[in-house]
């Protein structure tokens, strides 16, 4: 069963509380929030006590997404303020085998990120220690951006991977997803797809999920 995790990236900020109530009630299986420091990647987001305001206003997992440096300073505080997947880029982290085995040790779910340019082989001896790889689609620092085609072929060949070691790791999305993208990004072998742009700008966000899980392109 495919999952969508809307990115509260696209949400309005003054109002963070009814936009998370807003994707829950149309369907949203996991809440992904994007964490950005200005130096990984070219903008800044929120950080810990933002997404600790968030507990108790939704069901939804915090799927959380740091895009940040040196994410090993920082696991502690997101891990406290609530998240439940939390996903760090193999790019910025020297000891990335050690950070995931941490989390894991922390009952949460380990991810490891891979920024467009990053080959797949770079996973090849951290396997053991992730609960999910976040194929990014675009080059991350903001919403809106356009799906990269190429990664279509990524998302193929790290599903024959996974496969080829019989693991059952999810393989997540983000970046540039729609309506129309969908259908060919899930049948490329993605487990969860991460929707920012296309799900908070839509007039029914409650549609736009449905067509996705359903594979039914605009
Ligand atoms: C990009 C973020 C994404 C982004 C997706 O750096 O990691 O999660 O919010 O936004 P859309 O779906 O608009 O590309
Ligand atoms: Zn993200």
């Amino acid at each position: 069963m495919i999952k969508i995790a809307p990115s509260i990236l696209s949400a309005d900020f003054a109002c963070l509380g009814e936009e998370v109530k807003k994707v829950e009630d149309a369907g949203a299986d996991l809440l992904h929030i994007d964490v950005m420091d200005g130096h990984f990647v070219p903008n800044l987001t929120i950080g810990p006590p933002v997404i600790s305001c968030l507990k108790g206003r939704t069901s939804l997992p915090f799927d959380v997404h740091l895009m940040i440096e040196n994410p090993e300073k920082y696991v502690d505080d997101y891990i406290n303020a609530g998240a439940q997947i939390l996903t760090v880029h193999i790019e910025a982290s020297v000891h990335i085998h050690r950070l995931l085995g941490y989390i894991k040790s922390k009952g949460v779910t380990p991810g490891v990120a891979l920024n467009p340019g990053t080959p797949l082989a770079d996973l090849e001896y951290i396997l053991d220690q992730a609960g999910m790889i976040l194929i990014m689609s675009v080059n991350p620092g903001f919403g809106g951006q356009t799906f990269i085609p190429q990664i279509k072929d990524k998302i193929k060949a790290l599903k024959a991977m996974l496969n080829s070691m019989s693991l059952d790791i999810p393989i997540e999305v983000d970046g540039g997803i729609n309506e129309k993208n969908a259908k060919e990004i899930i049948e490329a072998g993605a487990d969860i797809l991460v929707a920012g742009s296309a799900i908070y700008n839509a007039p029914d966000p409650s549609k736009v999920i449905r067509h996705m899980k359903e594979k039914n392109p605009l």
